[in-house]
């Protein structure tokens, strides 16, 4: 196998924006479409991975690529979590939150006889980090290699870097992909400009504006030396 092979190599990554049901019509979601994972799981194949793309995305499958369909935090959880993979890319867009409870039936546009203009309101709960769990699944070991995504704004405390260097140090995976949202980018588009950082290294790589399958090219360039040394 040449250098950028990875024949042998188990590679989970999840895509899409999760889907947290209200009731059985409706759900709470966000603007990920799922082009960046998709990409990612299809340069892995092209290289020879065995691929399992957990995916709440709607887009064709990759040529060779093995897909899961999840909707939820939850589920995409409970996916993740019963692989043994080499290497895990969360890609997706797992909802922070979701709703506490969620209505067997519709809820109604009346759903309070007594005022019958009143709108409901939604508590919502916290989901769980997943790769925060799998991070510290990992402990003191290397493998899996971790590669988390980051879509992050400038703002009064900082810019894009200097975010995307202190999540890449709280979460602990070995890889952080930042890319810089809002205002018409990134988001369902087929260009990005992403930042590579590395835990414990300084040094960061700076892709694009570049179509996604480039930007999935770069990542896999940075994970295969943390691969070969598994
Ligand atoms: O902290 P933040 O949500 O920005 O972190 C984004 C990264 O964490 C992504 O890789 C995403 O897939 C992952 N994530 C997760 N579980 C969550 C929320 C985000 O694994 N509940």
């Amino acid at each position: 196998p040449s250098d950028d092979s990875l024949t042998g190599v188990h590679v989970v990554v999840t895509a899409g924006g999760t889907r947290e049901p209200l009731d059985p019509v409706r759900f709470l979601g966000n603007r990920s479409s799922g082009k960046q994972g998709y990409a990612v799981a299809e340069v892995a194949a092209r290289r020879g991975a065995k691929v399992t793309l957990i995916s709440s995305s709607t887009l064709p499958a990759p040529a060779g690529v093995e897909v899961v369909p999840v909707e939820t935090a939850l589920e995409l959880r409970e996916q993740v979590l019963a692989i043994d993979a080499d290497v895990v890319v969360m890609a997706a867009a797992v909802a922070d939150f979701r709703p506490a409870a969620v209505s067997d039936t519709k809820i109604k546009k009346t759903h309070d006889p007594a005022d019958p203009d009143a709108a409901p309101s939604v508590a919502l709960v916290r989901n769980p980090d997943i790769l925060a769990e799998l991070v510290q699944r990992r402990g003191e070991a290397t493998r899996p290699v971790l590669v988390g995504f980051a879509a992050e704004t400038g703002d009064a405390d900082g810019d894009v870097l200097t975010h995307a260097r202190a999540k890449l140090e709280r979460k602990g995976c070995d890889l952080l992909v930042a890319n810089e949202v809002g205002d018409g980018l990134t988001f369902g588009q087929d260009e990005s400009t992403v930042h590579l950082l590395r835990r414990g290294e300084a040094q960061v790589t700076t892709i694009g504006p570049a179509p996604k399958t480039v930007v999935a090219t770069a990542l896999w360039d940075a994970v295969i030396p943390l691969v070969k040394t598994l």
